[in-house]
Parts: C-alpha cells; structure tokens; sequence
C-alpha cells in the first residue's frame, strides 16, 4: 500500500516489506512479511531506513505508529535471512547492514523527531524487542506472545536486546525471561511495565488511535524535547541534569514556532481558557 497523503511508499523505497498509510496525522507503518512472522531480513532493515527517512521530514506524519501484518508483530531477526545468509558477504557490508539496522530498530526510533508507538498486534521476539523499547510508548494486544528465546537456540540476546529490556523491565522479569526463554502474554507485558497498556485484540487499533490523538493534541517541538531529555537525563548525575535541562529548557523556549509556553500561560492565567492540569493548550488560537 502506499502513503495515502504524501503519495510516497513503493517508489520511495518501500511496500514490499514494509506497508505505510497516512492517515488523519497518524503514520501507521506495517513490517509485511506475515508469512515469515514478520522476521527482519535484510529488505526489511533498508526499507524502514527508507520509511524513517521519509517520515521525519514528512508533515502529514504526526505521529508514528509500528505494527505488523498478520497474527505476528515480529518474530524477530531472520534467522535465516539476516543471519545465516549474510555469513558469507564481505564483512563490511554485513557490518554496514548490522549498523543500519541498528540504527532504526533503537538508535533512531529513540531519538526520532516525531512521538513512536509499537502496536503489539501478535508474536514479538528477540531483536523485535528493540523495536518495542525503541519506541516511545507501546500498547499490546492481551494475548500478544513475547519471547527472549534467544537462550532456546543457543545465543546471548545480543544486537541490543539485554540493554534495551534492562533499561524497561524490572530485574528479576528481565533475568526470568533471559534466562527461561518462556514466552509470557500481553497482559503480564504490561503488569511488568514492558508496554504501557494491553487490550482485547480487537480495541488495539482504537485504543492506539486514542493516544496518538492525545499525542497530535500537543505542541511537537516541546515533545521532541521532552523524549531527547528523558533519555539523556537517565544516563547523567543528577547535577549534569539539573544544568542539563534548564539548558535544554531554555532552548527550547527560544526555538518553540509556536511560542507555546506564552500561549499556554496566557489561556490559563490570562483568559482563563483551559487547567494545563487537565489537558493541553489550543494550539491553533
Ligand atoms: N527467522 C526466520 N524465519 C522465521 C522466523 C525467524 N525469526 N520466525 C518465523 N520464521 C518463519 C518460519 O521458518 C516459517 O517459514 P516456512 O513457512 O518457510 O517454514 C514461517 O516463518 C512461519 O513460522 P512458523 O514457525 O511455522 O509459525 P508459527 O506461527 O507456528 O510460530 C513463532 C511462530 C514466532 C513462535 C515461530 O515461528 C518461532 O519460534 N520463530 C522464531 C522466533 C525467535 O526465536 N526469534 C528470535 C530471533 S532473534
């Protein structure tokens, strides 16, 4: 399928195993291999470079929301495909294919310019995990199937996997499913905090819908600033923070478009307008 707003998708660079649709501000980006689980192979790492690429600079993409075809979000790295198969490449190519597709499975996704939700429509396994904490917010279908199986075939899970769940999941989950490979649902995902919410299958589109409406509503300069903040805050001490994020602040105020924090406190204390307690702003007076 292609974009439906910009009218990019096949000739941009993707559609074969990557779908997109804009729709009313929401990007919804759909890893299309259903019959493989949705595992990442090497078409995939260079078609959601491609999608990523688009989307940044694309106004019409509000908010970006990952999902994937069929009954699997995505049962991880190819074995076959994104291992196995690229044994024999020359070996910086195989890096550069690694790097790229480190790069948007956290690197990117973490640090994008627009707000991100992973869809846990189905299956999600290994290096599908760093796409799921890559992204800002996730919300999971109840009885969604996760696995760190790496431990059943014999690896560490590598990429960044073991980072990216240590830096969600608390210790003694994280170290339970490293350890067991069991596989645990969509509701003990989000007990464990490792999405923020699952639903019935059948509410998962509304109910991502409904938060990426909440997302649209705020001011997205503001919000770019809000997530580069909070992942660079985690990894300072709390003095670096401190200068850090009045700096960050600061800046952020000077280079707001829409000059928002003198719109919000004119609407709230001025005109009496809108409670910041209680929701956002109107952007458009
Ligand atoms: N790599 C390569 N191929 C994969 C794959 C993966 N990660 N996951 C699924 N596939 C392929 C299967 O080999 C099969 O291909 P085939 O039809 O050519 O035989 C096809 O996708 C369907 O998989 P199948 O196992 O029949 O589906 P299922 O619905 O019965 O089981 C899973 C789904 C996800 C439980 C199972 O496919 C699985 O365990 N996948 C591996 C998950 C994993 O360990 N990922 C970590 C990678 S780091």
């Amino acid at each position: 399928m292609s974009d439906t707003a910009t009218g990019l998708g096949e000739g941009a660079g993707w559609g074969e195993f990557v779908t997109t649709e804009v729709r009313d501000g929401i990007a919804w980006i759909t890893l299309n291999r259903p019959d493989k689980r949705n595992a990442i192979n090497p078409g995939i790492v260079r078609e959601m470079t491609a999608v990523l690429d688009a989307m940044e600079g694309d106004d019409a993409a509000e908010v970006l929301v990952i999902t994937g075809a069929g009954d699997a979000f995505s049962a991880g790295q190819d074995l076959k495909e994104y291992f196995r198969e690229t044994e024999n490449w020359p070996p910086h190519e195989r890096d550069r294919m690694f790097a790229a597709n480190a790069a948007w499975q956290w690197r990117r996704l973490m640090y994008y310019r627009k707000p991100t939700i992973a869809m846990v429509n189905g299956w999600c396994f290994g290096g599908a995990f760093q796409v799921l904490v890559g992204c800002d917010l996730a919300i999971a279908a109840e009885d969604a199937t996760f696995g760190l199986s790496e431990i059943n075939w014999g690896i560490i899970p590598a990429g960044i996997v073991t980072k990216s769940v240590s830096m969600v999941m608390p210790q003694r989950d994280a170290m339970y499913y490293i350890m067991t490979g069991e596989t645990f649902s969509g509701t003990q995902a989000a007990e464990m905090r490792l999405v923020n919410k699952a639903v019935p299958l059948d509410q998962l589109r509304d109910e991502v819908t409904r938060l990426a409406e909440t997302l649209r509503k705020k001011n997205p300069h503001v919000l770019r600033a809000c997530k580069t903040a909070y992942h660079h805050v985690r990894q300072m001490g709390w003095e670096q923070s401190l200068e850090y994020l009045m700096a960050k602040s600061d800046a952020t105020k000077f280079r707001d478009p829409e000059r928002g924090d003198e719109k919000g406190m004119s609407q709230f204390i001025d005109q009496k307008k809108f409670k910041p307690g209680l929701g956002a702003y109107d952007r458009e007076s």
